[in-house]
């Protein structure tokens, strides 16, 4: 079944259901799309000031007590090493527990029920991003809730709006299984990911750790939202620039995924 068709000079893609044929791909996308926030977490970790003050004051407590230069730049290694490799435990982590649970069969976790999915972005015969949408198990009392994930983009396919596309199928998914809004988590650390939900209107709703490792690196994990209230819900224009940004409501009724807002002299909102 085919969702949506975008055309861009560039690359021409269109959104699909995800297939068993398309396993190996998917998941080397997804692991991919984690691991490579694993030197950005290094960097950040390494600028933290209690580190910067370990990797000053540990070598050079040495040097006082041993007088040793070599003991000294030993230390220093061995820190770095250390830093890289709890930079890197998170996100391996993360990986493997997923590979573990939903994405050891994608079929079965986001196929087998009428309120779950997940599609894949084809581009010339390559799929080129996916993203998952599953139902929240215990949601607040009165509210219906899907949550997003997995969402990857290919190295090679970013910049294209492949990910604005994908999260819009999420969204057409949710108002077409009644659900009242779309849930997500991302590491604050993602700065395309968070860009991406920002752009699209949704709203940070809290932070949180993953675990003790993520703490002491100072690598947080931003609670994303978005909702209907009621009949309404917020629409944020596609435009990155702050000063083109406008937040507005409109009704649901009037068909929100037909809106075409004009603003200076040509369309700044995309559809949501
Ligand atoms: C985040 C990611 C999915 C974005 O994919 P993409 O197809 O390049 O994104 P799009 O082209 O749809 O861009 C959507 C918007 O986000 C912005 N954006 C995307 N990446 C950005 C970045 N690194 N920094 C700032 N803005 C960014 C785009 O400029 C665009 O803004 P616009 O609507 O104002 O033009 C991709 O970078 C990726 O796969 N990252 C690794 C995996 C990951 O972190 N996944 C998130 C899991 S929660």
């Amino acid at each position: 079944m085919r969702f949506e068709v975008q055309k861009s000079p560039m690359a021409p893609f269109h959104i699909r259901q995800y297939q068993e044929r398309d396993r190996k791909r998917v998941l080397d996308l997804f692991s991919q799309g984690m691991e490579e926030h694993i030197p950005a977490t290094f960097y950040h970790a390494l600028m933290l000031p209690r580190t910067l003050l370990l990797l000053l004051g540990a070598p050079l407590a040495l040097v006082l007590m041993s007088g040793s230069w070599f003991l000294a730049i030993l230390c220093t290694f061995c820190l770095l090493l250390s830093l890289w490799l709890l930079a890197r435990y998170p996100w391996r982590n993360y990986v493997d527990t997923c590979l573990r649970a939903d994405m050891a069969d994608i079929t079965k976790s986001y196929l087998s029920g009428r309120g779950s999915c997940f599609w894949v972005a084809e581009s010339g015969e390559q799929v080129a991003g996916i993203v998952g949408a599953l139902p929240v198990k215990d949601p607040p009392l009165g509210r219906k809730q899907l949550q997003l994930f997995r969402l990857s983009v290919s190295l090679q396919h970013r910049g294209l709006g492949i990910a604005k596309a994908l999260v819009r199928t999420v969204l057409q998914f949710a108002r077409d299984q009644g659900y009242s809004e779309v849930v997500l988590y991302t590491g604050r650390i993602q700065r395309g990911a968070v860009a991406v939900y920002q752009n699209m209107g949704f709203q940070e709703t809290g932070t949180s750790f993953l675990n003790i490792v993520s703490k002491f690196l100072d690598v947080s994990v931003v609670h994303f939202r978005l909702l209907w209230h009621g009949t309404y819900a917020t629409i944020l224009t596609g435009s990155s620039s702050a000063d083109e940004k406008c937040i507005f409501s409109c009704s649901l009724d009037s068909n929100l995924f037909d809106v075409k807002w004009k603003d200076w002299g040509r369309e700044v909102l995309q559809f949501i």
